[in-house]
């Protein structure tokens, strides 16, 4: 059976482990772990299982919340696919942390990917992942098929380092928190998704539990959930400045 196991709150990571999967089986089953109540009571794989992981890139490391739940699937020398979606600024040592993880939990991940997509903040690379960054994403899973059709199932390595930057500050959430308008007709679908169980019923966000992933914002149908501050808008003006220089999808097979 092939899987795709994701963290995705604005849903880039999803596309790109799901485009990948799609190539080896069409009826693959996702397992979207985003939701903070979101694991699945079996979280174990076999051996003749082909399983896609894909995470965002959170300053450069894998988000803690993420790893936290990766590490609860366990393989059984299982052969897996990893695969990270960034920003267009850098995935740092997120692809090699995320090799790590589920090396450790009996898995064999024998191709990689760092995926560029539309930043959370700002206006970065908008639309990505596009229509040839799925040409890309396929073409790359078609490689790695035949490559374990052939038999070679060795592990690959990935850039990054070890220790890995920031040590245990890393794969933190940001700092910015989404405010509420009227417009808010009390649906519940952001208090049910929310990655962090971040959102009060009555809708405010709980500063201390928010990462900042926009997945309210980016969901919500009423376009109630926002940000304007003057510090996120400064921060979202510069920073589309700076990443404006357009980077590629990079694969390890
Ligand atoms: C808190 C936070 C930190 C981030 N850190 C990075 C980073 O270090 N490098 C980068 O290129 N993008 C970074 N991003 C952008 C995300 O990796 C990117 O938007 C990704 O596509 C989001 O994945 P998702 O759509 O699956 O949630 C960060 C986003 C957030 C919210
Ligand atoms: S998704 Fe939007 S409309 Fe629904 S509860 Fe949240 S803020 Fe309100
Ligand atoms: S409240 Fe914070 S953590 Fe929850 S979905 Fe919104 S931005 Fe993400």
């Amino acid at each position: 059976m092939v899987y795709s196991v994701y963290f995705s709150p604005t849903g880039t990571s999803k596309k790109g482990a799901e485009t990948i999967a799609k190539v080896f089986s069409p009826d693959f089953k996702a397992i979207d772990i985003t939701k903070f109540d979101s694991m699945p009571k079996d979280m174990s794989f076999k051996k003749d299982d082909i399983v896609v992981f894909g995470a965002p890139v959170y300053s450069g490391r894998i988000y803690k919340g993420a790893s936290e739940r990766l590490k609860k699937f366990k393989g059984d020398s299982t052969i897996c696919i990893i695969s990270v979606t960034y920003g267009n600024r850098a995935f740092d040592d997120a692809l090699i942390e995320l090799s790590d993880i589920v090396s450790e939990n009996g898995f064999i991940p024998v191709a990689g990917a760092a995926l560029v997509a539309q930043h959370t903040y700002g206006e970065i690379q908008v639309g990505r992942p596009d229509d040839n960054d799925v040409k890309e994403d396929t073409d790359f899973a078609e490689k790695v098929k035949s490559k374990i059709e052939n038999g070679k199932t060795e592990k690959i390595s990935v850039p990054g380092n070890r220790p890995y930057i920031k040590g245990d500050q890393g794969g933190k959430g940001g700092s910015f928190r989404p405010l509420t308008n009227d417009n808010c007709i009390q649906c519940g679908l952001c208090v049910d998704n929310c990655p962090e169980g971040a959102i009060a019923p009555d809708c405010r966000t709980i500063s201390d539990k928010c990462i900042a992933c926009f997945r309210c914002i980016r969901n919500c149908p009423m376009g109630a959930k926002y940000i304007d501050t003057p510090e996120y808008l400064g921060f979202a003006e510069s920073f589309t400045k700076k990443l404006s220089k357009k980077l590629e999808n990079q694969y390890f097979i």
